[in-house]
């Protein structure tokens, strides 16, 4: 049948990025023969000498035994789209400086590998979209002449969860056609048998929504803070009471900077879908945005910070990332550089920002720390200047 015109299983167009290596490892992992097309010649390297390019807890040993058994193989070459029955893309989608998505994001990326697409092939679109795309590209493909199958099965695992949630997750399949959800089912089902299944259009709210839920709870409780901030309550004793032995609100996030990758930006892409009118959309990002600022302005009132140098802990997104993509720790320095003497910063985990300095320096030099990622590392600092801790991750309180 199909498969027999076919020499690999899967390709992952993208698949040198955070979440499609994850995809493309445990694809090979369970058997499939894998490979990658990525435009980017440092990660393809780092791949095919077995090296993660990026920090994902329990993907390293993985990737090592898939490429050293030939499992996985990485190219910038697109010709081995191909090669692949299964073609997945996983390629970037941010919006602009503006915070306008891109819809033509994926079709252009399409379009360039458009050659090496064949009969036969199941095409997974597999990056979170603007809604809309998908019907684009089953244009895109009709307009080739092509028999290929679309489908949309987002990615909806977080960073550093990867391993854990490729396996655990259920997973969303949408295909205008039964054939392409049968195909996309067969794909998945290497991972997990708990799919579920939707339309495309379904589909691409399904992930747009589920990411801006997330943020606009962030946001909620980030505004908790403020409120109770600014009347010199500690938020952190205040949800102590409110989550203690009540399921009803179990979930409320503690403060602390929401930014990164992808919760900024699908929440925006949501908002520009809907004709900028998505008001708590909006509202979510102006406080979530806005952390940073209201921090400095607190420390503003209290202390002469024209005076002080600042030593900011943590530039990664998130706790326990390497990933300082849509960092809000650089949107701080950034407010800090202009108010303060002088701000250090410091990280862990992070190696590809060369300003960062030692721990140990930043805690010797600062007047004032600013924890701004809260690294696990950080739990067990010892140092008697004074420290913002939004997160609570000291234990000591979370007022500024
Ligand atoms: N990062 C996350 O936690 C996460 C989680 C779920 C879904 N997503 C979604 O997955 C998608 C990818 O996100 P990411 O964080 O992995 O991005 P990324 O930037 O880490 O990876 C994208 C990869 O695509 C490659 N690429 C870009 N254009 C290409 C092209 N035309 N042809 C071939 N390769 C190309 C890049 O070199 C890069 O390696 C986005 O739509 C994102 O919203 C991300």
């Amino acid at each position: 049948m199909l498969s027999t015109a076919f020499d690999t299983d899967v390709v992952v167009i993208g698949g040198g990025g955070h979440v499609g290596l994850p995809l493309a490892v445990v694809l090979a992992h369970r058997g499939a023969s894998v490979s990658i097309y990525d435009v980017s010649e440092e990660a393809v390297k780092l791949v095919n000498d077995g090296v993660l390019p990026f920090d994902e807890p329990g993907a390293g040993p993985l990737l090592q035994e898939v490429i050293s058994d030939g499992r996985l193989r990485a190219s910038t070459d697109p010709s081995v789209v191909a090669h692949a029955e299964n073609v997945v893309v996983v390629i970037g989608t941010p919006v602009d400086e503006h915070l306008n998505p891109d819809p033509h994001a994926i079709p252009r990326a399409l379009q360039a590998a458009s050659e090496h697409f064949r009969d036969g092939q199941l095409l997974v679109l597999r990056s979170t979209v603007y809604p809309g795309v998908t019907r684009l590209v089953e244009r895109l493909v009709a307009d080739l002449g092509k028999d290929i199958d679309v489908t949309f099965c987002p990615e909806r695992i977080a960073e550093g969860r990867a391993m854990v949630e490729l396996y655990a997750l259920p997973q969303i399949v949408a295909s205008r056609t039964q054939r392409g959800q049968d195909r996309a089912a067969a794909l998945f089902s290497r991972l997990t048998d708990n799919l579920v299944f939707v339309t495309p259009e379904e589909a691409e709210l399904a992930k747009l929504f589920t990411n801006t839920w997330r943020y606009i709870k962030f946001a909620t409780a980030n505004q908790f803070y403020m409120m109770a901030n600014d009347r010199g309550l500690d938020f952190e004793r205040i949800r102590a009471a409110i989550t203690h032995d009540y399921p009803r609100a179990a979930d409320m996030p503690g403060a602390g900077f929401a930014a990164g990758p992808c919760l900024f930006k699908d929440t925006m892409q949501l908002a520009a879908f809907d004709n900028n009118q998505f008001a708590l959309g909006h509202a979510a990002m102006l406080i979530n945005e806005g952390l940073p600022l209201y921090i400095v302005d607190r420390l503003e009132r209290r202390l002469p910070l024209a005076e002080m140098t600042v030593g900011i802990l943590g530039m990664a997104f998130k706790g326990g990332s390497d990933d300082i993509r849509s960092s809000l720790s650089y949107k701080l320095r950034r407010i800090l550089a202009f108010k303060a003497r002088e701000v250090l910063t410091t990280d862990p985990v992070v190696t590809v920002d060369p300003d960062l300095l030692p721990l140990q320096e930043v805690l010797e030099r600062s007047d004032l720390l600013v924890i701004g990622a809260p690294h696990e590392q950080y739990r067990t600092l010892r140092t008697d200047k004074p420290v913002v801790d939004i997160w609570n991750l000291l234990g000591a309180g979370v007022r500024v």
